[in-house]
């Protein structure tokens, strides 16, 4: 039995969970409006991992005409919330997405699989992805522990960035930009 089921998303979306609507609300709103700033009009959004579909819910409310795609490996989360079954370890899709959304995802698969997941996040991105996964450094320091699944694995700031910076560059807060996707930062708007 897979541990995506009824209880965890009712464990971390119950109420006092990792984040909600109204955090998602700011969240969202930011990263569109900076994909903006930097003369990207989303027109298509790929959610990877969405669980309860927060995003994507805001995408519909907010911006109905952006065609997004969203997608979970917990097939409880895609029949209760409606995406697509992708484990993104193993799926590449055929596209691209001007955005793309990891958010909490990617502590959960093993090391093998986390780097496959990134490299096919970088496929599948044309310009901008929005990434949030939480650190040792984090879990040792930053996390609230109980709101947030600890059984997951660790892995330091630098083992993602070796692998995130072959495609992106940081931007910072949770955004990186494609290599080769058309946008430029000034040298102080990005990380190194
Ligand atoms: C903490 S929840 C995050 C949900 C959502 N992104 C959010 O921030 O509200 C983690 C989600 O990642 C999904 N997930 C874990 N491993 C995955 C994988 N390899 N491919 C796709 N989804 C995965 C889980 O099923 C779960 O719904």
């Amino acid at each position: 039995m897979s541990r995506f089921e009824a209880d965890y998303y009712d464990r971390f979306y119950g109420g006092d969970g990792v984040h909600d609507r109204a955090k998602i609300d700011h969240l969202a709103t930011a990263v569109h409006e900076m994909c903006a700033w930097w003369e990207v009009e989303p027109t298509s959004v790929l959610d990877v991992g969405a669980g309860p579909g927060l995003w994507r819910d805001w995408y519909r409310e907010n911006h109905p005409s952006v065609k997004v795609t969203s997608t979970d490996i917990s097939e409880y989360a895609c029949e209760e919330f409606g995406h697509e079954h992708r484990d993104i370890s193993r799926w590449r899709p055929r596209g691209r997405y001007d955005l793309v959304i990891c958010h909490g995802v990617l502590q959960y698969p093993s090391r093998p699989d986390v780097e496959a997941a990134i490299d096919n996040i970088a496929a599948a991105c044309r310009h901008v992805l929005y990434l949030e996964v939480p650190t040792t450094s984090d879990f040792d320091s930053v996390v609230d522990i109980g709101a947030t699944d600890m059984a997951v694995h660790r892995r330091s700031g630098d083992w993602y960035r070796r692998r995130l910076n072959q495609h992106f560059t940081q931007a910072g807060a949770g955004l990186w930009v494609r290599n080769g996707g058309g946008v430029v930062l000034y040298e102080l708007e990005r990380t190194r």
